[in-house]
């Protein structure tokens, strides 16, 4: 559970390949306009597989990391950077649960997902995280 914060951080967002398939591009980016935070680094990339292992590092020993790692690696994605205050945990909620299906209504994943393996979207889970997938996954900033 993240607490609000009063800090300038940086947020690592990605559309993963089946949002970016399915044209929810402008939808999400505009989710994240609208809110008020300040696109700082965007671009579409192919994730290579080492990258993809290395963004997921945390997960390795899931049983269902490579399916995890096949999916993200399956198409392009849109990578951000997304600046503000407060914005690791707000872009929390404006996403929603992990599990699609128990994302409230009004959240990216309660309104536009079903399956967890088919989530449309990444968001840092720590101000930490956010610099290190931008930095490491990225190099937008
Ligand atoms: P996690 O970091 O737990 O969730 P979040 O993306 O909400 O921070 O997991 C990373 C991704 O791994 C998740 O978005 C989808 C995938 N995943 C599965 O495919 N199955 C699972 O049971 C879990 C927990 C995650």
């Amino acid at each position: 559970h993240l607490v609000a914060s009063l800090e300038v951080e940086q947020s690592y967002i990605m559309i993963k390949p089946d949002g970016v398939q399915r044209g929810l591009v402008g939808e999400i980016i505009s989710r994240f306009e609208k809110k008020g935070f300040k696109l700082t680094g965007l671009k579409l990339f192919q994730c290579p597989q080492e990258l993809a292992e290395e963004h997921y590092k945390d997960l390795q020993s899931k049983p269902f990391f490579p399916k995890l790692i096949q999916y993200i690696t399956s198409g392009p994605v849109v990578c951000m950077a997304w600046e503000g205050v407060g914005v690791v945990a707000s872009a929390r909620k404006l996403i929603g649960a992990t599990n699609p299906l128990q994302a409230e209504p009004g959240t990216i994943r309660g309104d536009l997902a079903v399956q967890t393996g088919r989530n449309v979207i990444h968001g840092s889970d720590s101000p930490e995280n956010g610099k290190r997938e931008i930095g490491n996954l990225c190099c937008i900033l």
